[in-house]
């Protein structure tokens, strides 16, 4: 069986140039660029929950944004069912924006405070022209009842909820407009553990009834675990390995993905212990280093790494950029 993509993102770079400082304007040096994306590769299909991880500041929110229309990349594309999105306008872009709709770690801050969820619900029913007259209001019924909110909650506004809560009027409000595809960014990372897991059923069991596509991003390896079916592992801005959930947590391939999960806590209660950090820092995305980007980290660089760049290719289940993927130990 072979699906085309939902979304097809190619050789994508963002760049943002940081303003200068007084200092550094009066000494005439030149303007910071931090590199956030450098040539991310990487196909959806629809349907599927894709998750996204790395390090905190290797630009899984850029990408996300990206996607969702929120930043404009500095070059690459984004195709969508084989159209590219990025320099969309108009009556085109709205449409974009209502098929792929981003949600965000709190959505007490992009809720109005003034608005009643009923307001706020048929507000973004009524801006795409989802439904109209009598049918509004019934949509804001099923709305509640698919994110499983009571019917009284209708009339409440955002601080009467709780966290969870506000994280289900979010998902509400995103499933008003009949997106495609969701772009999820620590959607339940701030959320105690016990209410992460509700959220993250809720949002599985919409994926399947309702065929979303979902892009899962999160630095929690273990909900991204649960949720996803496949993975994608992204370093200084490029997906260094991507392949399906199961066999990328139970054999990675690049040397990343492997200090990546050796650095997280254990699945299993019982083998949690202190686990070694991820050997040196995290090159600043200001100075990307050539080759390899995991070169001056990585236990395994050799020559090669320090001059070319790998690109993805097939290794283990999935692809991974790496220039010894065959030969590694255990590979
Ligand atoms: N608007 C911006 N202006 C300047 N730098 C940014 C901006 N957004 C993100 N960055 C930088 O891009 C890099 C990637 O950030 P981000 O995508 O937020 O990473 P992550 O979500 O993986 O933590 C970071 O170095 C961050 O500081
Ligand atoms: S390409 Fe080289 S530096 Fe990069 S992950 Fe593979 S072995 Fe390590
Ligand atoms: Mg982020």
């Amino acid at each position: 069986m072979s699906l085309a993509p939902l979304l097809s993102i190619r050789d994508l770079s963002m760049r943002f140039t940081k303003p200068r400082s007084l200092a550094d304007a009066v000494a005439r040096r030149p303007r910071k660029v931090v590199s956030a994306l450098n040539g991310v590769e990487l196909d959806v299909m629809p349907g599927e929950t894709l998750g996204i991880v790395g390090e905190s500041g290797c630009g899984k929110s850029t990408l996300a944004r990206c996607i969702a229309g929120l930043n404009r990349p500095t070059a690459g594309d984004i195709l969508f069912e084989g159209e590219s999105v990025v320099g969309l306008k108009g009556a085109r872009r709205r449409a974009y924006n209502r098929r792929v709709q981003m949600m965000f770690q709190d959505p007490y801050t992009s809720l109005n405070p003034r608005m009643t969820v009923r307001d706020a619900l048929e507000e973004a029913i009524t801006v795409h022209g989802m439904r109209s007259g009598a049918a509004v209001g019934r949509r804001v019924e099923e709305l509640l009842d698919l994110v499983r909110l009571p019917e009284g909650a209708a009339d409440k506004y955002p601080h009467e909820f709780s966290g969870g809560q506000r994280q289900r009027i979010g998902i509400a409000r995103a499933l008003a407009l009949e997106p495609t595809c969701l772009v999820a960014d620590e959607l339940v990372s701030a959320l105690d553990v016990s209410v992460q897991a509700q959220v993250v059923n809720l949002l599985m069991e919409l994926q399947d009834t309702l065929g979303l596509t979902v892009l899962f991003v999160a630095h929690d390896l273990r909900l991204v675990r649960h949720v996803s079916h496949r993975v994608a592992v992204i370093y200084l801005g490029a997906i260094v390995e991507i392949g399906p959930s199961g066999p990328l947590f139970a054999n990675p391939v690049h040397p990343y993905s492997r200090a990546l999960l050796a650095a997280a806590p254990s699945l299993d209660p019982a083998k949690r212990r202190r686990k070694p950090a991820i050997a040196g820092e995290l090159p600043s995305p200001l100075d990307v280093p050539p080759g390899c980007p995991f070169h001056l980290r990585c236990p395994h660089a050799g020559e090669i790494c320090r001059r070319e760049k790998p690109a993805l290719r097939p290794a283990g289940a999935g692809l991974a950029a790496c220039h010894f993927a065959e030969a590694l130990p255990g590979a």
